[in-house]
């Protein structure tokens, strides 16, 4: 038995698209286990360049089932739409399984999410507007709707109507918008459910079987350790955990079965959205970063905010994750820099700390102190052996997993599958 979660440790967009898809190859199962279609996983393999939110990384490893877990929100028309264009590009989707107990999110789902960030004006939070904050609100509020109900047309007609009486009271009357109809979005979720019923399944029993046979596991997550609504930058954060422990909850599997957990960090930061981000550069070094990297969102295009490496954040990641493994990516984007910078520590009103302060007000004000190491000023991004990098990038990586207090298992110089080096066994 062999189970990895893979997660990202900053703010998302880490790369856990390319780290997953290199690993999925090992795994009999791939499971999807948390966010929704907020989430934009880029993949560059043999069958070409995806952009992935819902569907699992694992879909291109020809051998491996692939579930979306019960902690996934799923939007059933982008899902549609993803799973047609991998068709359309030759990629097999027969081994896809969608939980029954994954939530949906439904039209109000998206128009709550643009109303409230409208609502909110200058203190927006920055949503992708995906609808991922309303359909989790509505899980936990018990209000919503779950992929196994698309099953039972009956059933689900009344759990319809019951519900959107209750959100057009809400769109009316507090936002003062036009209700929605019940009956128009009942024929469209029908469709989806034709559409979507031979993937729905119950999917414990999948995962208790693979496990019974001592299958591999590859738990994939969703955004970043530092969008979490508990440990996150709250309320500058999602609605889902990214967490290594929501691979348990988000399958479905018991935290004893767990081995391995690989940490996704890219080699400086970034952030999309509001909040804070202490190391945020906004000079030419964070736009060379941005352009160089493409920094751009997979999901809206926004810019992504760029900064140098933050290993005060990195190592809370690590406490609130318990990391056995980093994957740290894009480390070539700093092959043009001549000196790179890591914050070592804030200083807050004065005094220096090295914790990462639960509250954003307080790391509104935290300015990052920062340790100056040499950059190397050459191209790495052919290298595949750990002791061919030049001496400068494996002393950046080498302090970068004192400060984590984690080795590194895998670094990325490239987007492409191989522009990969194990530097040792990940799983
Ligand atoms: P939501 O998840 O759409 O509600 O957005 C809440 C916050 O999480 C915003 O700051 C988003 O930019 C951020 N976010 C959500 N998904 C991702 C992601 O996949 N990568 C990076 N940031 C994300």
């Amino acid at each position: 038995m062999s189970v990895i979660v893979v997660v990202g440790a900053q703010w998302g967009d880490e790369g856990k698209g390319k780290v997953v898809d290199l690993l999925a190859e090992r795994a009999q199962v791939v499971v999807r286990f948390s966010g929704g279609d907020n989430a934009g996983h880029t993949v560059i393999n043999p069958y070409g360049e995806f952009k992935l939110h819902i569907v699992p990384v694992g879909i291109f490893s020809p051998e491996a089932t692939c579930i979306i877990g019960n902690g996934v929100v799923i939007n059933p028309s982008k899902l549609i739409e993803e799973i047609d264009q991998l068709n359309k590009c030759g990629v097999s989707t027969s081994r896809l399984v969608i939980s029954d107990r994954a939530h949906l999110v439904m039209p109000y789902h998206l128009l709550l999410d643009a109303l409230e960030e409208e609502r909110r004006a200058g203190g927006a939070l920055g949503t992708t507007r995906r609808g991922i904050g309303p359909a989790f609100a509505d899980k936990v509020a018990r209000l919503g709707i779950r992929a196994g109900e698309l099953l039972d047309k009956e059933a689900l007609k009344e759990r319809l109507h019951f519900i959107v009486d209750y959100k057009n009271i809400i769109l009316t009357k507090v936002y003062r918008t036009s209700p929605l109809s019940p009956d128009e979005m009942y024929s469209q979720y029908c469709r989806y459910g034709e559409r979507l019923a031979p993937y729905i399944k119950e999917t414990t029993v999948i995962l208790a079987e693979a496990l019974s046979c001592g299958q591999a596991i590859l738990l994939e997550g969703a955004q970043g350790a530092l969008l979490d609504p508990d440990f996150g930058t709250y309320p500058y954060t999602t609605s889902s955990s990214p967490l290594a422990g929501e691979g348990c909850l988000g399958a479905g599997i018991g935290p004893t079965r767990i081995d391995s957990v690989l940490g996704v960090f890219k080699a400086y930061c970034t952030r999309v959205g509001s909040g804070p981000m202490p190391t945020e550069l906004h000079d030419e070094t964070g736009n060379l970063i941005r352009e160089r990297a493409h920094e751009y969102g997979t999901t809206t295009g926004r810019a992504r905010r760029c900064g140098w490496f933050d290993a005060v954040a990195a190592h809370f990641s690590q406490r609130v994750n318990g990391f056995t493994g980093v994957a740290l990516t894009r480390l070539d984007v700093l092959d043009v820099l001549p000196s790179l910078k890591i914050c070592v520590a804030y200083k807050l009103d004065g005094k220096t700390i090295d914790n990462f302060p639960s509250s954003v007000t307080a790391l509104e004000r935290c300015q990052p102190v920062y340790e100056e190491m040499d950059g190397w000023l050459t191209d790495i991004s052919h290298i595949r052996k750990y002791d061919q990098l030049p001496p400068q990038a494996r002393k950046y990586i080498e302090r970068l997993e004192e400060l984590i207090s984690c080795p590194v298992s895998l670094v990325c110089v490239g987007p492409e599958r191989e522009q990969t080096i194990e530097v040792r066994p990940v799983w």
